[in-house]
């Protein structure tokens, strides 16, 4: 089995501005990555995301910006083959997109539903098709879904029910794409200590989730934090390149299936 390493390699991270995106942005630099285009959404996320490319810049890396909604499948095309066009080739794709709705099934609307389906299935979905076209061979690219999906929990119905569809799309694309060597995986971290967490979560809910995990009382709130998932992003697309088609529920034991 070669061994494979982020030096020279050039990735596109959806999400890639904050939170999570940019930690796993940043740690791909440190690792030795030349280039990172750094997808963000919203206008609301464009200022971390510029922060995030100047920091990656004084790291020494060279990274690009492109704004868009992913469910718009045009977008995907035009993020990676602006990638491509910049840095000549893409090696790595990451996507952090998501949305979270947490809402008793009576109350879920049509918009709630496309919304949820929208940016966690169909966006998933066609990066997961342009990073397979783009790619070059002995890539790797890697979803982020959720650990709900081994939960057996009520008002969480449209969130894992959409990010579960991400589990088949990872193994059909592992399959497709493995005779170019490249890699396919999701990671579905617990309960995250972002600002996505906390939108839909009440107090007692979140006192609730920083108990719930079997290592809960080893972090600094109980939760699961960006530096525990990361590393792991980063492994996947370096030595732990010969897992694909899985599902990693990375929680400190929230679920487990
Ligand atoms: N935090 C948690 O508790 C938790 C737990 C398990 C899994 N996750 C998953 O972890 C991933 C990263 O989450 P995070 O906590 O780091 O929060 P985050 O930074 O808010 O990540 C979500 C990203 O999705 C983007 N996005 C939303 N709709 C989009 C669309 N239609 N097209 C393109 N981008 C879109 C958001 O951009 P805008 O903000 O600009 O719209 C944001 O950059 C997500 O996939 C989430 O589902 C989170």
């Amino acid at each position: 089995m070669a061994a494979r390493t982020l030096d020279g390699k050039v990735a596109v991270i959806a999400g890639g501005g904050k939170n999570l995106g940019a930690l796993v942005a940043r740690q791909f630099v440190e690792a030795g990555a030349r280039g990172i285009a750094l997808h963000y959404n919203s206008d609301a996320s464009r200022a971390e995301t510029e922060r995030t490319a100047a920091a990656l810049k004084a790291m020494g890396a060279d990274a690009t910006l492109f704004q868009g909604d992913l469910s718009v499948v045009a977008n995907n095309a035009a993020l990676f083959d602006q990638a491509k066009a910049h840095f000549g080739q893409v090696d790595i794709a990451v996507n952090t997109v998501g949305v979270v709705i947490k809402k008793p099934i009576a109350d879920v609307s049509e918009a709630d539903f496309d919304r949820s389906s929208d940016a966690n299935a169909k966006a998933a979905f066609f990066f997961l098709q342009q990073a397979g076209r783009t790619l070059a061979d002995g890539g790797s690219i890697v979803t982020i879904v959720s650990s709900l999906l081994a939960a057996y929990t009520p008002y969480y119905a449209v969130y894992p029910g959409s990010k579960a569809a991400v589990e088949h799309y990872t193994r059909a694309a592992s399959k497709e794409f493995g005779d170019r060597g490249i890699s396919v995986n999701a990671i579905g971290p617990g309960p995250m200590d972002t600002p996505f967490f906390y939108g839909q979560e009440t107090p007692e809910a979140v006192q609730y989730h920083s108990t719930a995990a079997a290592l809960s009382g080893w972090s600094k709130k109980g939760l699961t934090d960006i530096e525990d998932i990361a590393p792991i992003v980063r492994f996947l697309v370096t030595d732990g390149w010969w897992i694909t088609g899985q599902t990693i529920f990375a929680n400190g034991g929230y679920t487990t299936r």
